[in-house]
């Protein structure tokens, strides 16, 4: 079927469109109305369902015959490990540690937070809470321990899994003593944590609060699959917004099991019992939804990646995956292949691997640069299909669907809509845009299943940071503009949140962290372009008067204290000192004019601007010499 005809026929009734997706999934009790309305003026799908996640993902294919397939391939180039597990025994791991949490009073509407590497065991933390219909929140390893203590005081799990450590290519990341930190810095405390011990480096366990992996399961009864809700929530995710308080995005049952079913077949393209792999972590939405749960519910084999593009140990890690395991679709961000293509220019290392399983690449996360998607193609011989989406909705919101008759691809852009989205461009004053005008890009409401109903205990920031700027719409943080034949491209943010190596992040969090040294007047942090990582953070500094310390020890302080409260995720590495910040007359700081400034564009002061001479410092200290520690 074509795409425009799939699009049409969801257009012509979003509803029955909808209960015919949900007809792919196993339900306790099947939806009899897709949409209805929340009690706060929301959206929900699918809310008189009863289904499990669990059962979907794991149970349904085992009890189908394909008990002996591989849902997961772990290759973990950093401790030079493959395991392959069955879907048979997915079920009896994910059963029993169910059944031990169970055991311990863990159940329906409990939080769980998950703090764990790339290991199976991350995938069998989420199932057993979705089999219980537990919630999880999984926190990304490269956070430093505020932001866990953050997280735990937000969601308040009365349970944390978590590994003792995660192993990146230079050093091994001792996560146990960061959630102790965590713990030490957070008002709530879990009942207990589970420990998954690494032979790299074991954690010490405290003898009234955690517990041994393998201890806490040894004698638990295996668990049944609890049925929830459709609208019961699956788990929790952080995202940055524009302040320090990061969001958390609730994402419903029932919708994300149809919605990301749907995908697997009609964006990747993927029969039951193929193997797909995205490279990411299961820290992000694409961990989440195309590492655990998407492969897995569509009865694929998703492959557990432990490593790094490169380092791992070379420019070929990826490739020889892809070889060994007969991978079909990959997903990756932009900036993983960008690391690939400056150590192996000529994609000689790919030529050295049989990839003839690998029928498309998939690329979301950042802007897919030109140059990238080309060399992709070139060292691949296969589509790289760039596509749109956020933490937010949870699966793309433009693609090129690979699973319908495929569309042209348009360098420079992640394609059309999907079904389920309406794709509109506002000007400021929510006016819809004609084609090839810039502008917001806004989603008309409602949204479709799986994407997040609201943030988990801020109902009110959810309809102020989403739906109140353009009523009937939901914002997405993005510009951009679509073409005469519905072709989206998206340009920059809107906001203050930047893109760091496929990460999102704040540069308002790393202010606030920057505001709260001794010495630091007044600061700004900014994104610029980084021909690797897409952009990276630099901080300028506005001192207080009289401070006699040296700049360079400031400035060595101020990076460090990113690092300590954010995570090296962050990749703080550079700020400047300026005498001042560039601002509006009614003193709003010009950070969007610095940016150009930063990426050597050349730049007219804006009208508003209240003194037109401090561009000329801003310019010298981002582009002149670098300052010593950058
Ligand atoms: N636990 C602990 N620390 C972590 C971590 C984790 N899970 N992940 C990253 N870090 C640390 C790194 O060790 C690094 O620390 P350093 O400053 O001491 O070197 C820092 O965080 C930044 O890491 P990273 O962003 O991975 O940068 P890098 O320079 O090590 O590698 C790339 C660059 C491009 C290879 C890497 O960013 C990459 O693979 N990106 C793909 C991102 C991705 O898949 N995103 C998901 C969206 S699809
Ligand atoms: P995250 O919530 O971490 O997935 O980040 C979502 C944001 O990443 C989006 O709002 C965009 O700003 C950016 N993004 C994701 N995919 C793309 C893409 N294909 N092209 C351009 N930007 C993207």
């Amino acid at each position: 079927m074509s795409y425009r005809e799939v699009y049409d026929r969801w257009l012509a009734d979003p509803e029955g469109w909808w209960l015919d997706a949900a007809r792919t999934i196993d339900w306790d009790r099947a939806p009899t109305r897709a949409l209805s309305d929340t009690a706060t003026g929301g959206h929900e799908w699918f809310a008189d369902g009863l289904v499990n996640t669990c059962w979907n993902a794991v149970d349904r294919h085992v009890e189908a015959g394909h008990g002996a397939r591989n849902a997961i391939i772990y290759d973990s180039p950093v401790t030079d490990t493959v395991a392959h597990i069955t879907y048979a025994d997915l079920r009896d791991r994910v059963a029993r540690l169910a059944g031990a949490l169970s055991a311990r009073g863990i159940g329906i509407g409990d939080r769980v937070v998950i703090y764990m590497p790339m290991v199976p065991e991350a995938l069998i933390a989420m199932l057993a809470c979705a089999r219980i219909g537990a919630i999880h929140s999984v926190v990304f390893g490269g956070f430093a321990a505020h932001e866990l203590a953050v997280r735990i005081d937000d969601a308040q799990p009365r349970c944390i899994l978590a590994g003792s450590c995660g192993i990146e290519p230079s050093r091994i990341v001792p996560y146990k003593p960061l959630l102790d930190a965590a713990l030490a810095q957070s008002d709530h405390q879990p009942d207990f944590c589970v420990v998954l011990q690494r032979p790299q480096q074991p954690a010490d366990l405290h003898p009234d609060r955690d517990v041994d992996w393998d201890a806490f399961q040894r004698d638990a009864a295996q668990a049944p699959c609890q049925p929830v809700p459709g609208n019961h929530p699956a788990y929790i995710l952080y995202t940055s917004g524009t302040t320090g308080r990061p969001k958390g995005v609730v994402r419903p049952t029932g919708g994300h099991l149809v919605a990301l079913d749907w995908t697997m077949a009609n964006i990747y393209d993927m029969q039951a019992g193929e193997v797909f792999w995205a490279a990411s972590d299961v820290g992000w939405v694409v961990g989440h939804s195309y590492i655990c749960y998407a492969p897995l519910i569509h009865g694929c084999t998703t492959v557990v990646f432990e490593g790094k593009p490169v380092g791992t140990p070379d420019a070929g890690t990826f490739w020889r995956v892809m070889a060994r395991h007969g991978v079909s679709a990959f997903f990756t961000a932009p900036t993983a292949l960008r690391a690939v293509k400056r150590e192996d220019p000529a994609g000689a290392l790919a030529r050295e691997h049989d990839l003839s399983s690998l029928r498309a690449v998939y690329l979301a996360g950042e802007r897919a640069d030109p140059d990238t998607v080309e060399w992709a193609e070139r060292t691949l011989g296969v589509p790289v299909i760039d596509h749109w989406w956020q933490t937010e909705t949870g699966y793309a919101i433009a693609a090129n669907p690979r699973g319908l008759e495929p569309l042209p691809i348009k360098t420079g852009s992640p394609s059309v809509a999907m079904p389920g989205y309406d794709i509109t461009i506002l000007d400021e004053a929510g006016t819809p845009c004609p084609p090839g005008t810039l502008g917001a890009i806004a989603l008309r409401l409602p949204l479709p299943p799986g994407t997040l109903p609201t943030l988990w205990n801020a109902d009110e920031r959810f309809h102020r940071a989403y739906l109140s700027r353009f009523p009937g719409y939901y914002e997405t943080g993005d510009a951009g503009m679509l073409d005469e034949d519905g072709y989206l491209y998206v340009m920059a943010r809107t906001d203050d949140v930047i893109n760091v190596a496929g990460h999102r992040l704040s540069t308002g969090a790393m202010e606030e962290v920057l505001a709260a040294h001794p010495d630091v007047a007044e600061c700004a942090v900014i994104g610029v372009s980084d021909p690797l990582k897409g952009q990276v953070p630099v901080g300028l500094l506005c001192l207080n008067t009289g401070c006699a310390r040296p700049v360079e020890d400031i400035i060595a302080d101020c990076i460090a204290l990113v690092r300590d409260r954010i995570g090296p995720v962050a990749a703080f590495k550079r700020a400047v000192v300026v005498q001042r910040l560039p601002k509006t007359r009614s003193g709003k700081i010009l950070r969007a004019t610095m940016v150009r400034i930063a990426d050597g564009e050349t730049v007219t002061a804006p009208a508003t601007i209240d003194d037109p001479a401090i561009l000329e410092e801003i310019a010298a200290a981002l582009c002149g010499p670098a300052n010593p520690q950058s």
